[in-house]
């Protein structure tokens, strides 16, 4: 299959390529499209025909759900049979935005969906691009990052081609994702809302409205199974090995040197990924690429970088990265995750 590269003008979507765009959807096609967190693979969300192609494209586990995009809060009463007072909230505040919600679904949900589970994950995504294909597609989209399964998720159109280029039918290219890292999963079925998979929202911003909030404790304890089937596999890691350097002082730079010269010495090709703060603590050392993430005090920036960084270094032919720590707050929180789950939770104290 050949896919058409299609611009987009992100702000202002002509008609044209979104009605042709839509047109690939209702016909039961794929189409690669921008979010303001990462780029989607969208299908027609009641089509299980259609969904299972996505799961074929992506090399995607089938028993890992989907998320329904939809572009009107209406349409939440359509999809789960019971949406509490507390959704209602979260929607009013955060969507269009980096936040899907997890309710009781309506039986005509197709299983592949959901892969089997009583419940739905529905968000509203915050970009002109994805609300006008899916007002004009007139169907819920379900779409996951438009990424190889595994792979870190693309953040730009050229990362998607990377991917899936002949897989898909076509890619809407609006430029890069503002974001840059998914969505904050929050399952609302229980008595506390839980977060699944934390994002773009964070868990002091859901406080702050909700109360309590608790965190899957699946996401940090590897004995435990994560409750977001997605947040068990392997994930977000790029072929280049990754190893995380916890900022302690002095002792760190020794470290990262004796790290350095062992893996000069054994021929191998290794990247810095550090923010400016870290790589300012470094004298001279001699590795293959740098790369400076920006401020530690600029979490939105590292994480809008963080995997077009990852995915570069793949393009270096690096055989490992060397990348820094956050403190598990705020944003620092969901960077984290995806960190740890990038570097089969390797740090170096
Ligand atoms: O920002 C995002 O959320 C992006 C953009 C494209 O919207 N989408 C995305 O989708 O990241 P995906 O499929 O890569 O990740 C969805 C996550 C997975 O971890 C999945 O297991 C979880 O959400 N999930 C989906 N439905 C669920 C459900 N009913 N219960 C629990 N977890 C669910
Ligand atoms: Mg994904």
């Amino acid at each position: 299959m050949e896919t058409k590269f299609w611009p987009v003008d992100p702000v202002n979507p002509g008609p044209e390529v979104i009605a042709a765009a839509a047109g690939i959807i209702q016909a039961g096609g794929l189409v690669a499209f921008p979010t303001e967190t990462v780029y989607g693979l969208g299908a027609n969300g009641l089509d299980a025909r259609a969904v299972e192609k996505i799961f074929a494209a992506k090399g995607r586990p089938s028993d890992n759900p989907l998320i329904l995009h939809i572009a009107d809060m209406g349409d939440v009463f359509q999809l789960s049979s019971q949406v509490p007072l507390q959704a209602q909230v979260l929607m009013e505040t955060f969507w269009p935005g980096p936040l899907t919600i997890v309710l009781p679904k309506r039986d005509f949900i197709p299983v592949a969906v959901t892969a089997g589970l009583p419940t739905v994950a529905i968000r509203m995504p915050n970009h002109p691009v994805a609300l006008e294909l899916i007002k004009k597609a007139g169907v819920p989209i379900a779409a996951p990052s438009a990424n190889r399964s595994g792979y870190p998720s693309p953040t730009t159109a050229r990362h998607v081609q990377d991917d899936l280029a002949g897989r898909i039918e076509a890619i809407l290219d609006g430029g890069p994702a503002d974001v840059g890292l998914e969505s904050t999963v929050l399952d609302l079925t229980g008595d506390l809302p839980v977060i699944l998979r934390p994002g773009g929202v964070t868990k002091e911003q859901l406080s702050e409205l909700l109360g309590a909030v608790d965190i899957d404790p699946g996401l940090s304890d590897s004995g435990l199974i994560p409750r977001a089937p997605g947040m068990k596999y392997t994930h977000y890691a790029p072929k280049a090995r990754v190893i995380l350097l916890k900022d302690n002082g002095p002792e760190t730079a020794k470290r990262l040197d004796g790290l350095l010269a062992e893996n000069a010495a054994l021929g191998r090709k290794v990247g810095l990924l550090l923010t400016a703060e870290f790589l300012a603590k470094l004298g001279d050392v001699q590795v293959d690429h740098i790369c400076n993430l920006g401020s530690r005090r600029d979490l939105a920036g590292i994480a809008s970088l963080l995997y077009s960084r990852l995915r570069y270094c793949d393009q270096l032919g690096l055989d490992l990265i060397l990348t820094e720590t956050y403190e598990e707050k705020g944003l620092g929180r969901a960077l984290m995750n995806r960190l740890l789950k990038s570097s089969g939770y390797t740090i170096l104290e």
